[in-house]
């Protein structure tokens, strides 16, 4: 190498590519832990786990996400492999969810099928705040079985999973968007109103292709013009009303509040009867923490049979920015319990067989490491967010005792060592 290209590689910093964001404590304890809590309510509806693979065939994401799509049409990482097969990194979960149940033919076991999923999906999208190329989705998708109760337990979940974290300030928006009895009709009115506006060509060809991709248009100019727009809940079919109203009713059950929503048609092309849509006032432009709906066509067009589905997937990053939005904070998650300072040698061993005898007992502990002072020790244990310091110096070694500081009352006692898993097995059983 060069001098210069030396130089250059030296100063040179390494960063993360545009839009992706990394997670490192105390945040990414904040995402786990968000992650969680929307798995937990999942759980508790009967939900397990899908693990499936970050990329797949291309062809699976154009059939199932839909050619007129913003996904499909710039968004997705599209690239060969050295076998010169054309893959996409997933650009969201449920077409995949979709043809792994058809390939491994759940499809034609127990149904409902009810799977959960979570982890990365890319788009590329323009990056801003709530919008990146690499973000995370957790959301779950139920298939095989048409019944409005499902899709309101599909909706009950995700607004468990989002009070679960505390929050409270979102809102759901729902709507239905018919089915093969009314939707052709309905696509049909809706484009002869579309082609009477003053659009631009580009809309003008969107619409051609899907006329209700057009009600979403968030453009100040073209909005003012859909004003007049028909809905799609007035062309409803009986049958498709009446799924729109059970679902209702059975939300009202479940005691969950919706506001209706008649110009929702979300971004995806699968969607059939049910859609919607949890969005935070609190989040600026990029307001949608989650969405979903039902699909009847998706299983038969990803080769399966002829079954319905219906699912969501919530932002993890969104929720997250929606919990800073409420001020929603949990101080002190993550951080260990006990806390371990010894001084010199012999006590280091000691207080490592100590952290091992603990850790196998289910208390978490972390240790002061390097030679520190005492004082920069004890500043490290208070750092740690542990409730408990235990405090291991000549002394104390010598009199086989260990010193144990409550950081909460500031009292220090000294326990004998034998009793120290004991005693801080009780203490911490007592704080809960
Ligand atoms: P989606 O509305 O495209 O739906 O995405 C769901 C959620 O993922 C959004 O509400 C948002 O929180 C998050 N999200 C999407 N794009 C980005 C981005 N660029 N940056 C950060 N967060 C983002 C779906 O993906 C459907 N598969 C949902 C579904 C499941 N429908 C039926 N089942």
């Amino acid at each position: 190498m060069t001098e210069t290209g030396a130089q250059t590689k030296k100063a040179q910093k390494l960063q993360a590519p545009k839009g992706v964001p990394d997670y490192l404590p105390p945040d990414s304890v904040r995402f786990v832990a968000t992650k969680r809590a929307l798995v937990e309510a999942a759980e508790l509806a009967g939900y397990q786990p899908a693990e499936l693979p970050v990329f797949e065939d291309t062809a699976l994401y154009v059939r199932g996400v839909g050619e007129s799509t913003d996904i499909v049409g710039k968004e997705m990482y599209t690239f060969p492999d050295q076998g010169g097969r054309s893959l996409t990194l997933r650009p969201e979960w449920t077409a995949g969810v979709v043809r792994a149940v058809v390939e491994h033919g759940l499809d034609r076991g127990q149904l409902p099928v009810k799977l959960w999923y979570a982890g990365p999906c890319f788009r590329y999208e323009r990056p801003q705040s709530g919008r990146y190329r690499q973000f995370q989705q957790m959301g779950v998708e139920a298939i095989g079985v048409d019944d409005p109760a499902l899709d309101a337990e599909v909706v009950a979940v995700a607004d468990e999973g989002l009070r679960r974290l505390g929050l409270g300030g979102y809102r759901l928006e729902i709507n239905s968007l018919g089915d093969e009895t009314c939707r052709p009709e309905y696509r049909e009115r809706l484009l002869s109103f579309l082609r009477g506006l003053d659009l631009d060509e580009a809309t003008r060809q969107r619409a051609e292709r899907n006329p209700l991709r057009v009600l979403d248009d968030k453009r100040p100019e073209v909005k003012a013009q859909l004003v007049g727009a028909p809905l799609l809940v007035d062309c409803l079919s009986d049958s498709a009303k009446e799924h729109f109203e059970t679902v209702l009713a059975h939300l009202r059950g479940l005691g969950v509040e919706y506001t209706l929503s008649p110009k929702l048609v979300r971004g995806l092309d699968y969607y059939t009867k049910t859609t919607f849509e949890f969005v935070h006032p609190g989040l600026g432009a990029q307001s949608a923490i989650g969405g979903g709906g039902h699909y009847d066509g998706l299983v038969a067009d990803l080769g399966g049979q002829q079954l319905p589905g219906v699912g969501f997937s919530i932002g993890l990053e969104r929720t997250m920015l929606a919990l800073a939005a409420e001020d929603i904070k949990d101080d002190g998650a993550g951080a260990v319990p006990v806390f371990g300072v010894a001084l010199g040698s012999a006590a280091k061993e000691r207080m490592t067989r100590l952290a091992g005898e603990l850790r196998k007992a289910d208390i978490g502990v972390d240790l002061a490491y390097g030679d520190r002072a005492m004082k920069a020790a004890m500043r490290a244990a208070d750092r740690s967010g542990a409730r408990f310091v235990l405090i291991l110096g000549e002394t104390e070694l010598a009199s086989e005792h260990a010193q144990l500081k409550d950081m909460r009352s500031g009292e220090q006692s000294a326990v004998p060592l034998p009793d120290v898993v004991a005693e801080l097995a009780r203490r911490i059983a007592a704080e809960h």
